[in-house]
């Protein structure tokens, strides 16, 4: 099997977590890191701290035969790679991005895609004129049970979607980060942004461009000035009643909660901490099987499906198109906007 050789920038929650992933996937390598954090350029990642996934980071990662540098664009420039993998703050995305393309190696990078509409522009621009294939760590599309969840409704079996609401509520990120760079709003772009994406981009895929939104969000209560928590409501151009909630303001010991509810004609589909169920309106209760043991989160299986794409010279089309993953970014954005004027606003997208 040919070995796809990646080259990963950034070595912190998300950055270990794909170093692992990669690493245990037969025909997939790192070969070369970029991390500005000298400790992390040992492969030290007892600093680091994540949500969920919690592998044990008190042990050193591997990097005999790693080239390691302390930047992205000299890897990427020196580097012989197949793909680049960006795992660093949002801020630098872009930048990574066209580097990677313009190198001509595929480019997976971190949610969020870039930080604002200039960039989603730009990107969209350059995007278009490369030959490479792009994916966008938009992991939630791929995660197991919203997966199942988009092929229950797809098949028709439980009738038309009636409401639908998604909650991504998280304990404060202080001191979970580099930098505490979430908490940074010229370097992260609050939750609204980083963390809310995630279910509006979910939204984008499973229902289609909603048409406009309704949002009320809460500014500055643990970052200085950015929405730290955000309720919207979207609207479908039908009777359909769409709704998401994120925050980040829980004290530390909460645990994280990512869930749904999404009702239809026949019965609802739920996903909270007991697990993923369907409850049937005549009472009886499915627990469908959501997948495979060896690819147990979104992130293997979206790196999984991408470098199996790169080794196979096959176009990425299965979770995600650069198209949608840039409607998730205009919606988002727009709550933002819908949230900061108490209006609600028609999504102009790009
Ligand atoms: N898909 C998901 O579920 C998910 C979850 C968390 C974070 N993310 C995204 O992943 C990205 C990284 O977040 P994280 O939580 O891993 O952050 P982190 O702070 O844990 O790690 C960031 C890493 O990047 C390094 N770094 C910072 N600036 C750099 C630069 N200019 N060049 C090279 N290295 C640099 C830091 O030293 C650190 O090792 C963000 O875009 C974030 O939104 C995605």
């Amino acid at each position: 099997m040919k070995e796809v050789k990646v080259g990963l920038v950034g070595l912190g929650f998300m950055g270990s977590t794909h170093f692992r992933i990669h690493n245990s996937m037969p025909g997939v390598k790192v070969v070369a890191l970029a991390d500005i954090d000298p400790v992390k350029r040992t492969g030290d990642i007892s600093s680091v701290v994540g949500n969920i996934g919690g592998g044990d980071n008190s042990q050193p990662l591997d990097l005999t035969g790693v080239q390691v540098f302390d930047n992205g664009f000299e890897m990427i420039e020196k580097c012989d790679l197949d793909m680049v993998d960006i795992c660093v703050p949002t801020v630098w995305h872009k930048d990574l991005i066209i580097a990677g393309l313009e190198k001509g190696i595929h480019v997976f990078c971190e949610k969020p895609l870039c930080r604002n509409l200039e960039e989603v522009r730009t990107l969209k621009e350059k995007i278009a004129a490369s030959k490479s294939f792009i994916n966008i760590g938009m992991c939630v599309r791929a995660w197991p049970e919203y997966d199942a969840a988009k092929k229950i409704l797809d098949s028709g079996s439980v009738g038309k979607v009636l409401t639908a609401n998604f909650r991504r509520l998280s304990p404060r990120v202080h001191g979970n980060s580099w930098k505490d760079w979430y908490l940074n709003d010229e370097l992260s772009a609050g939750v609204a942004y980083d963390t809310h994406l995630h279910d509006s981009d979910f939204i984008r895929y499973l229902f289609g461009r909603p048409v406009s939104v309704t949002s009320i969000g809460l500014r500055g209560a643990v970052t200085k000035d950015t929405h730290d928590h955000i309720f919207t409501s979207y609207n479908m151009g039908d009777k359909r009643f769409i709704t998401a909630e994120c925050g980040w303001c829980a004290a530390p010991n909460v645990p994280f909660e990512m869930s749904f509810q999404i009702v239809c004609e026949k019965a609802t589909l739920k996903f909270d901490h007991s697990g993923f169920h369907i409850y049937w309106n005549d009472g009886k209760i499915d627990t469908p099987d959501t997948g495979d043991p060896a690819l147990p989160t979104g992130w293997h299986r979206e790196l999984k499906y991408f470098t199996d794409c790169v080794r196979e010279g096959v176009t990425p089309d299965k979770f995600q198109t650069p198209d949608s993953v840039i409607d998730g970014v205009v919606i988002a954005l727009t709550e933002i906007n819908a949230a900061d004027c108490g209006k609600t606003l028609e999504i102009e997208y790009v």
